[in-house]
């Protein structure tokens, strides 16, 4: 696949972990699609709770499937989505960025596949996405290796 197919084809699973959301609180869907080193695609959608703050992002469950799988250290690269569902779709808007606890969650996965993975942050309908390294996102990351667990 090309580098635009790849990121085309990550938007379009992202949407579709959308509509998987739960989100019944703040009625905003979210998706994330990581893609596997052997190029499998591992999705999540954000998951809420009566109990506010206890909500799951869609990119920690995400992230929280491939460790649990034994492949954190296999990300190479993430899209992201969000917005307000229309049936079984979103509504298009701006692009949907992670939230700094996602972005530290995605840097340790990151770091342990080392590499500076490339995340599409997507608008609902996938019409608006922009690219980022994940270093620009969380520049001088704490992480793995600062506790010596990476060379
Ligand atoms: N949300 C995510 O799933 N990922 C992010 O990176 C930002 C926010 C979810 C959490 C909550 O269910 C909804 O979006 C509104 O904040």
């Amino acid at each position: 696949m090309t580098d635009e197919s790849t990121r085309d084809a990550l938007i379009a699973a992202a949407r579709d972990a959308a509509s998987r959301a739960y989100a019944p609180y703040s009625g905003f869907h979210v998706g994330a699609a990581l893609l596997l080193k052997n190029g499998d695609v591992v999705t999540g959608a954000n998951v809420e709770n009566a109990s506010y703050g206890l909500t799951l992002c869609a990119e920690t469950a995400a992230i929280a499937k491939i460790a649990n799988e034994g492949w954190i250290g296999e990300l190479a690269e993430v899209a992201i989505v969000g917005g307000r569902p229309d049936g079984d779709a979103l509504l298009g808007g701006d692009a949907v960025h992670p939230c700094g606890r996602c972005r530290q969650i995605l840097n340790e996965a990151a770091e342990r596949s080392k590499t500076d993975i490339l995340v599409h942050c997507g608008s609902g309908d996938g019409m608006t996405v922009t690219s980022y390294r994940l270093s620009e996102l969380l520049p001088a990351a704490f992480g793995p290796k600062d506790l010596g667990l990476i060379d």
